[in-house]
């Protein structure tokens, strides 16, 4: 076998450039100047090339060793030697990971998302030679895959991700420009691939706050998490997820393999890097700059929105299940005053009839800010004891925040057994002095293998004397009041500044020191984007441990994977119009990353809410996954009773959506089981249509009920894409807009009638409107069945007590009932088939009403007489006809809108 060197030695003399490198600014990438041969692709001097080239036993993957051509002289000595190993995993995964080949370097830990590592490859008989002259390629693929790895022998080396089916080249290193080739240094990777133009609609990389889903060109997002509030647009918030979908528009003529493109076709990829970095989206390129780690790419076939979601979240987590009751309404505030403020709060929404479910309290609740205590003056632990026990005895919850910087304190019991355990992150030996709300503070590492035992012990001693029933936990990024100073390090003063906060800020600023360590001498530099996740699952397990129940935590910094412990909200919004509208982009994006129960501060975090603004946003926040109304310390008071507009408004919306509740439970199952969001992009329902590739003010709730809010001061229109289909307004079905392609329309807006429309072809499980989601489900079902063309619809419903730890698991006790809608001659048959019926949650499981929807006049209907699904339940499994012909003057049981 011809080792690298050797392969060098055999490049042409026109390979032997001289390349000029030089830095242009201290923020742009390498940058380099060419001589003879600038702009000849594959003809330039820096870069990589092939050295060895190996195949695995099963021929699924390739392991190639790389070697450096010539080094560039800024941000530190080039590694030498590389191995890119590409091999296919599960689901027809691909993953390409490039690594240096002589020294391990940090990677995100196999316990946060397993890998499967690539079968060894072969040695006997030992891989053949590369045919020489270079600039020939080595082709993997899979029998389980439709895309295809190529490995180019050019110099520099390249590679390109493509489909089989169509030949479409999804990710394409080769470039002639030498600023955009591979480098690989101890703390600067960098890593570009082009993109078709025009054809390519990229959506994540976050967290960010952005008027638009679908990124904009020419724009650096970085990715470093940091507690800037959520107002700033497109600058690096609270998490951290290297991950986007790229949605092709068709091509032109057919593929070059004869398949075609069909417009929608989607992939994605991500970069299991959790160091700090900047992703440059051009248009036509996006380039990957690393501030360390390894490139660990994965590139998810697709080819749907939805199997994208599906393969990318059996890779990461599928997302953790939420109890049912964390659908309900949320109400918080930075700023109750005393457990008396609390009572008024409650008192307040069931004067006004307007459903709450969980009442939260922020730090206020806590003695000198200290976590997992109580201020003896204005939250006692008695008064608060009872306060907590009426809300149960109402059915309702209390949710209460953590902070993770544990105040210095020798008084303070969490204190003393958090040194006692030798638990918090240190910098040169001691533990890192932070600053936060109680003032002085340590941080607890959620590395150090002791962690959780802390961490539950303390959740424990604190559940014991207040029974919460969820956890927010906040200011995880980690946040610091303090700019630490640096010391002299490269962690502390990289040579590549990332663009943090927009401005090029110090790695440190507001933040820990990127020199403290964490158990195991790993730095803060590698593992800062991970702590928000840590603290997640450790604070998860404690709930599991504690309760034996699913628990319900709110975490403000993610990174990929924390949907497998954690719900998010989108942190420090203002009370702005700008602000509502981005709210949309920023949740839809939460569930691409895998976090679907997701949802914005309801009337906006910071700045004075108003009447109008705090309407518009409740019509639009009850239908967030994850719908909670929170506000700033010295802001007016919004809960949604201060304003009879409002309160008008959140009776409407919140009654639509606690009878929507099964149909959101249901979703909620679904992204469990397939990670597939409960709130979605249009596109994810019609990837064909590319009019919804660019919307940012409408969304989806599951397949087919579209929200469409009022945006705008003012306004008593809105502006509203359908899709092809029937759609029908869920406030007055006989509003229907019906388009055969997709259409533009302006609908009626007036401050007292928010826009939801149900499609075609969907069949939604709704119940009763109540002022809890317990009182909620224990009303009679009501199916809403909107047929299509031909006079079918499906549905399904998924149900269980709520808050097992598992949904759907085994020893647990579940039903799931699919809906359908079938014409028969001239009639239609709504039946339904029991895929399981385990779970009857009262004695009489009734649907008392079936309303369907876009019949064609004159069709005959079918029956459907108060059927009662506890039979089927307890009866058997397995398909059941609801019931059959007759005639529907035969009983009350229908509600018909033609
Ligand atoms: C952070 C949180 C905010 C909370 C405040 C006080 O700013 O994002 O929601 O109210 O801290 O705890």
């Amino acid at each position: 076998m011809r080792s690298s060197r050797d392969h060098h030695r055999h490049l042409p003399p026109l390979f032997a450039l001289l390349i000029f490198l030089y830095l242009l600014s201290s923020q742009s990438a390498v940058r380099a100047s060419v001589g003879e041969g600038e702009g000849t692709p594959g003809v330039v001097g820096y870069g990589y090339t092939v050295g060895s080239v190996a195949v695995d036993a099963s021929g699924t993957a390739l392991t190639a060793g790389l070697r450096l051509v010539n080094a560039t002289s800024v941000y530190g000595p080039d590694v030498e030697n590389l191995r890119l190993v590409a091999s296919f995993e599960a689901s027809g995964r691909l993953r390409v990971r490039i690594t240096d080949a002589d020294r391990c370097r940090w990677e995100v830990p196999d316990d946060v998302i397993p890998r499967q590592s690539p079968s060894p490859p072969r040695r006997t008989p030992a891989p053949p030679p590369l045919p020489s002259p270079s600039g020939s390629y080595r082709r993997l693929s899979a029998a389980s895959s439709d895309l295809v790895f190529v490995l180019r022998d050019t110099t520099p080396f390249s590679f390109a991700v493509s489909r089989r089916s169509s030949g479409d080249v999804l990710f394409d290193t080769s470039t002639s420009d030498p600023s955009a080739f591979l480098v690989f240094k101890d703390q600067y990777l960098q890593l570009s691939s082009s993109l078709p133009p025009g054809r390519s609609s990229l959506y994540g990389i976050g967290e960010h706050t952005k008027p638009s889903l679908r990124l904009q060109p020419n724009q650096t997002l970085t990715l470093w998490n940091a507690d800037i509030g959520s107002w700033n647009l497109d600058v690096n918030l609270y998490g951290s997820h290297p991950f986007y979908m790229d949605v092709r528009s068709s091509v032109g003529g057919r593929g070059r393999r004869g398949g075609g493109v069909g417009a929608g076709t989607s992939h994605g990829v991500l970069l299991l890097n959790s160091n700090g970095m900047d992703v440059v989206y051009t248009g036509d390129r996006i380039t990957y700059k690393v501030i360390g780690g390894v490139l660990d790419l994965y590139f998810f076939q697709g080819p749907s929105p939805e199997a994208v979601m599906e393969q990318y979240t059996e890779l990461i987590g599928r997302p953790t299940p939420m109890p049912y009751w964390s659908f309900g309404f949320h109400q918080c505030r930075w700023g109750y005053n005393n457990v008396t403020d609390l009572e008024g709060v409650v008192a307040g929404y069931a004067k006004a009839n307007i459903p709450l479910e969980v009442m939260w309290t922020d730090i206020d609740y806590m003695d000198a800010y200290k976590d997992f205590t109580l201020d003896p003056i204005n939250f006692p632990v008695e008064k608060m004891k009872e306060f907590i026990s009426n809300l149960h005895k109402n059915k309702k919850k209390y949710v209460l925040i953590l902070d993770p910087g544990i105040s210095v304190n020798e008084t303070y019991g969490t204190y003393i057994r958090g040194m006692q355990a030798d638990i918090f992150i240190k910098r040169e030996g001691v533990p890192y002095l932070g600053r936060v709300w109680p003032g002085p503070v340590y941080f607890p590492d959620f590395l150090h293998p002791s962690s959780e035992s802390y961490w539950s012990g303390e959740i424990k001693r604190f559940h014991d004397v207040l029974p919460f029933d969820g956890l927010w936990i906040d200011m995880n990024e980690l946040s610091n009041f303090n700019d630490p100073p640096p010391l002299p390090s490269t962690l502390d003063n990289p040579p590549y500044k990332m663009n943090n906060a927009g401005v090029h800020r110090p790695i440190n600023n507001k933040t820990i020191p990127a020199t403290s360590l964490h158990f195991g001498n790993i730095s803060e530099y590698n593992a800062h984007n991970l702590y928000g996740l840590l603290e997640a699952r450790a604070t998860n397990e404690a709930l599991v441990n504690l309760t034996g129940k699913r628990p319900f935590i709110l975490s403000r910094s993610t990174f990929v994977s924390s949907g497998k412990h954690t719900a998010h909200w989108t942190g420090d919004n203002a009370a702005t119009w700008d602000d509502l509208a981005y709210s949309i982009p920023a949740i839809l994006n939460s569930g691409l990353f895998g976090i679907p129960m997701v949802g914005a501060d309801i009337c906006g975090f910071t700045r004075d809410t108003f009447e109008e603004l705090c309407n518009r946003w409740i019509q639009l926040g009850a239908f967030y996954p994850f719908a909670r109304d929170h506000s700033d310390k010295g802001t007016i008071r919004q809960e949604l009773y201060l304003w009879e507009s409002v309160a008008a408004s959140a009776r409407m919306v919140l009654g639509l959506r606690y009878r929507l509740l099964p149909y959101l439970y249901t979703l909620m199952y679904e992204a469990n089981r397939r990670g597939i969001p409960i709130a979605r992009p249009l596109f994810f329902s019609f990837p064909e249509d590319t009019m919804t590739y660019n919307i940012n003010s409408q969304f989806l709730i599951g397949k087919g009920l579209m929200v469409t809010p009022v945006l705008k001061s003012g306004a008593q229109t809105v502006d509203a894409y359908f899709p092809s289909g029937n759609w029908f307004d869920l406030f007055n079905y006989s509003n229907s807009v019906s388009t055969a392609s997709g259409m533009n329309v302006m609908l009626n807006a007036p401050r007292d009638h928010p826009h939801l429309h149900a499609r075609e072809g969907n069949i939604l499980a709704m119940q009763g409107e109540a002022m809890t989601t317990e009182a909620a489900r224990r009303t009679p079902f009501k199916l809403l069945v909107v047929v299509d063309g031909h006079g079918n619809s499906i549905g399904q419903v998924f149900l269980d007590d709520g808050d097992d730890v598992e949904m759907g698991g085994e020893g647990n006790k579940w039903t799931l009932v699919k809906f359908y809608c079938e014409k028969t001659g001239n009639g239609v048959v709504v039946r339904s088939e029991v895929v399981n019926g385990e779970f009857a949650l009262i004695e009489k499981w009734v649907i008392d009403k079936v309303t369907i929807l876009g019949l064609r006049k004159g069709t005959r209907m079918t029956r459907l007489r108060g059927h009662e699904l506890s039979n089927d339940v307890e009866a058997t499994s397995g398909q059941r006809t609801v019931k059959t012909m007759g005639k529907s003057s035969d009983g009350g049981e229908f509600a018909i809108a033609e």
